[in-house]
């Protein structure tokens, strides 16, 4: 770990902030479509307790996809492997949102991070939870591996999402039109969008991703086994169509979200929380991807 750590966040801050072109932020949740792009902040989690930030990584955002990371634990918590009868490990090469391959894989979805494979998370989360449970259980777990009780749910964000969230409605349909989703639609996406809109501040979402870290210092929510697991699936599938790119240029388990944020692990090392609202076309936050590709070549951090 560079002793200068602080020094390379302040140079980062700098230098991405300066950028002319910050992105589009997401406009289908129009909710998420009045937040200042102009925003930028990042946080870094060590295992020796020290949380270094810059920017502004104090302001709340919602955490979108990232959930998916959660809900993932979550469920492998409740039936293990029995899950991968249900969604696949392997990248999707499509977008997030995407419906394309569902109907020649039997509405298998890819992997539990793009949205259809999250809402199959969540329906299988809902077989031993209501919805109320799932969302209580999500949050208890968020706030254990943060250590901070002040992590909410945006309901603003949530009901927006609903009323616009007809694609995500087409793929729990269609999967249930295969079998693979156990509940009614719209009760495992009334879940999903919740979880979606869980809002979390840099240095909140640093601090809950350490679960993932596998250090000395660091809470041992789930086992090194399931760790490693998860964090493969960063790796290939944690930015959608774009993971090739994030893997080539930071070389980090990564999960981001249409909110802007990014959730990044250095295995053993740190963990660290980006957040620029403005998105690249794929949907992954600009500002964000080009501070990590920086802090990853400047700390030398790696999995490679
Ligand atoms: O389901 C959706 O469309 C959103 N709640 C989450 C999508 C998302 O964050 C994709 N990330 N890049």
């Amino acid at each position: 770990m560079p002793t200068n750590l602080q020094d390379i966040l302040d140079q980062i801050h700098e230098q991405v902030t300066a950028r002319s072109d910050h992105g589009e932020v997401a406009t289908y949740i129009p909710e998420l479509a009045r937040v200042d792009p102009k925003q930028f902040g990042l946080a870094v989690a060590l295992p020796d307790g020290r949380l270094l930030s810059v920017g502004d990584a104090e302001v709340p955002f919602s955490i979108q996809s990232i959930s998916k990371v959660f809900t993932l634990a979550i469920a492998l918590g409740r039936v293990g492997n029995q899950l991968w009868k249900r969604v696949g490990r392997e990248p999707s090469g499509h977008a997030f949102n995407s419906i394309l391959q569902l109907e020649h894989e039997k509405g298998i979805p890819r992997n539990p991070f793009i949205n259809a494979g999250a809402i199959v998370v969540t329906d299988v989360i809902l077989a031993s939870s209501s919805p109320k449970e799932a969302l209580a259980g999500l949050l208890t777990f968020i706030r254990t591996a943060a250590d901070d009780p002040n992590i909410y749910i945006n309901e603003a964000v949530a009901r927006s999402e609903k009323e616009t969230g007809h694609r995500n409605l087409a793929l729990a349909h269609f999967m249930r039109g295969f079998g693979n989703l156990t509940h009614e639609p719209e009760l495992t996406l009334g879940t999903y969008f919740h979880q979606c809109a869980v809002e979390m501040s840099c240095r909140q979402l640093a601090m809950a991703g350490r679960f993932l870290v596998n250090a000395r210092g660091m809470p041992h929510l789930i086992s090194p086994s399931r760790i490693r697991r998860i964090n493969a699936l960063m790796m290939t599938c944690g930015h959608y169509d774009g993971s090739g790119d994030f893997a080539f240029r930071v070389g980090l388990p990564a999960k981001s979200g249409v909110g802007g944020g990014i959730l990044v692990i250095v295995p053993g090392k740190a963990s660290i929380a980006v957040w620029s609202p403005g998105l690249t076309p794929l949907g992954n936050s600009r500002l964000g991807t080009e501070a990590v590709h920086l802090l990853a070549q400047r700390t030398q951090w790696s999995v490679f």
